[in-house]
């Protein structure tokens, strides 16, 4: 039975891509701050008091994992604030680099053990962290910190490369959760988890790295 781990399993995407996984019968470890009664009814293996962003946390998770193989580790784990260029707050831009971009790469790290030949890892991204792709400007701490992300998430395709490691960088769509107001524009949980998960179960050494959209599209850098 395939081994999966996702950060921010309690809420939002991380929540309906853990209830998809255990649905079709793939062994589920869900990390969360606090878990919710909804992630408890699921039945998974949860694992709670995971903040990615502390050391001590990952360290303590690494322990209760043990000798464990994990055929995939999903990075949903992600914050986002409004940073206009009027109203600059430095602390909430430094605050969005530490959870968003560089505690994925620093948890990458300490659990690299637990990956085989074959295994895989997702970091789920945004298009707001697209260069190219940016035509409206704004949100510097959430897009500073994607495009962070994305460009480990790059690095670490090519350095796993060699161990048969597959990186897997995605955009789930504008999806209606409390991250977004749970706004009406947006894609359901259900869809964005099922495009994701797509996505992840064709990852493989040709498009390791690349970017992907949720629904199958290549996204510019
Ligand atoms: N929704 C969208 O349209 C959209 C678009 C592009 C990318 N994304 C990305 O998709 C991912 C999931 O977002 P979502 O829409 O599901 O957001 P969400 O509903 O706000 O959920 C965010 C999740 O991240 C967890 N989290 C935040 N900081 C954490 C930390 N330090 N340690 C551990 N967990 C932490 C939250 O846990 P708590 O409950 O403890 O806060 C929650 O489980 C994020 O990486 C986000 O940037 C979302």
């Amino acid at each position: 039975m395939p081994k999966f781990l996702i950060t921010g399993s309690n809420r939002g995407i991380g929540l309906e891509l853990t209830r998809q996984l255990q649905e079709r019968g793939d062994y589920v470890i869900a990390t969360c701050r606090n878990t919710s009664e909804e992630l408890i009814n699921l039945g998974v293996n949860i694992i709670d008091n995971v903040d990615i962003s502390s050391g001590h946390s990952i360290t303590k998770l690494k322990s209760k994992l043990k000798d464990i193989k994990l055929d995939c580790l999903i990075h949903n784990a992600g914050i986002a604030e409004y940073n206009s260029f009027e109203d600059l707050d430095p602390e909430s831009i430094k605050k969005q680099f530490d959870i968003n971009a560089l505690s994925p790469l620093c948890m990458t790290r300490s659990l690299i053990n637990l990956f085989n030949k074959k295994s895989k890892i997702a970091f789920i991204t945004s298009r707001m962290g697209s260069i190219d792709d940016n035509t409206s400007g704004s949100s510097y701490g959430y897009r500073m910190s994607k495009v962070a992300l994305s460009m480990a998430a790059k690095s670490l395709s090519i350095d796993l490369i060699k161990k048969e490691i597959f990186v897997a960088i995605l955009h789930p769509g504008l999806v209606s959760t409390r991250m977004t107001g749970f706004t009406n524009n947006g894609i359901s949980t259900k869809e964005s988890a099922k495009g994701l998960l797509e996505r992840i179960d064709s990852l493989n050494s040709s498009n390791s790295g690349k970017f992907f959209h949720a629904n199958g599209e290549e996204l510019p850098w």
